[in-house]
């Protein structure tokens, strides 16, 4: 029986490696996207060989103006330093800076039943408001592109919110029949998904996630808005009947949820939250917590505005992580390539 390959020097992280990706799609990210994966991707590059990327191919999957996407991306990637993301620790990159992505997603796609990839659920809301006719492909093909991502650096861990948790396992699924097709030995990705955070609601309607494409202006909180208008989103959030302040996500979920990110802003647990409010209203919590909300992003945004003042040194940075994670992935895609029979050059 042929062997399982060992990971090249290249690909055998020296620490577990931790990757993850977020798309430029927006002028600034939200409380959802840093809640749920962001300020995890911070931590984990303390014990980690950390990989980031701002993945702009994925963009593309709906319809971008490219000035726009251009800005997008700089505006990602100063965010993600101002947030803690450390280019001296963490490879910080561009995924169109890196061609193996697209040719490693090319042989997977080759390995995917359509059956598999109509399954997606992200495919069907997307897909569903154009329609699935009007839909791109790439919008179809996304997840084993965001399989390719993750499996060319071998990580051990994908940071990302709940609604992820389905490409992830695809990406596991795709692995394996890799490993068993090619006796290839990729590293099966854990998702590393917290419970309390995994899915941040929209403050004006607590039954869907707070997102950039769904939610109501008032039901989002960017991280680069003007404090004073994220504390009046806070203030205005829609609570549920009745006035006490329980932790409940079935009966209460809009209370629950500022509860969530008040004691994930401030490292409170909720108990203690709901002890400290006991006998007081929704307003004394929504105040307080808005007070938190703008102690946040006031010193993140001054320190965005600040980094994207300097272009040159983005570029610098984003070369850099290109330079880095551009040697694990050609390792990788070398193997891939050799092992399903393609002629080397
Ligand atoms: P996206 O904006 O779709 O590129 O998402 C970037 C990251 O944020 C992904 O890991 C998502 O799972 C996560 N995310 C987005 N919205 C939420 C939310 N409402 N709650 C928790 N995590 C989220
Ligand atoms: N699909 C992810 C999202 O919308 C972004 C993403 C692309 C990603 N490639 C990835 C996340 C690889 C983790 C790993 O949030």
């Amino acid at each position: 029986m042929a062997r399982m390959s060992e990971p090249t020097p290249a690909e055998k992280p020296v620490r577990p490696r931790v990757l993850s990706g977020i798309q430029p799609t927006s002028d600034s990210f939200h409380f959802g996207n840093y809640l749920g994966a962001l300020r995890q991707w911070v931590e984990l590059q303390e014990t980690h060989e950390p990989f980031f990327f701002i993945a702009n191919m994925h963009a593309l999957t709906l319809e971008q103006e490219p000035k726009k996407l251009r800005e997008r991306t700089f505006v990602a990637a100063a965010q993600l330093m101002a947030m803690g993301i450390d280019p001296q620790r963490s490879a910080i990159f561009v995924q169109s800076h890196m061609p193996e992505h697209a040719e490693l997603a090319w042989v997977l796609q080759c390995l995917t039943g359509f059956g598999e990839a109509r399954r997606m659920t992200q495919f069907k809301d997307k897909s569903a408001k154009a329609g699935e006719g009007s839909s791109s492909v790439g919008l179809f093909t996304y997840p084993i592109l965001q399989a390719a991502d993750i499996l060319l650096y071998r990580p051990a861990y994908v940071p990302v919110g709940e609604d992820q948790r389905q490409h992830l396992e695809l990406t596991r699924d795709l692995a394996q029949r890799f490993n068993h097709r090619y006796k290839r030995a990729f590293r099966l990705p854990e998702p590393y998904i917290l419970k309390e955070t995994a899915k941040i609601l929209d403050l004006q309607n607590p039954a869907i996630k707070m997102s950039k494409s769904n939610s109501s202006p008032g039901g989002i909180v960017e991280m680069l808005d003007d404090p004073k208008v994220s504390a009046k989103k806070v203030r205005s959030a829609v609570t549920d009947s009745g006035s006490e302040i329980r932790f409940d996500p079935e009966t209460k979920p809009g209370i629950s949820n500022l509860l969530t990110i008040y004691s994930a802003l401030s490292g409170r647990s909720i108990e203690d939250l709901v002890t400290s409010y006991e006998g007081q209203g929704y307003g004394a919590l929504k105040g307080d917590l808005a007070d938190v909300v703008v102690d946040f992003v006031t010193p993140f945004r001054n320190r965005t505005l600040e980094l994207l003042d300097d272009r040159a040194e983005l570029e610098r940075v984003l070369r850099a992580g290109a330079e880095t994670a551009g040697a694990v992935a050609r390792a990788t895609l070398a193997d891939v390539y050799d092992r399903v029979g393609f002629v080397g050059r």
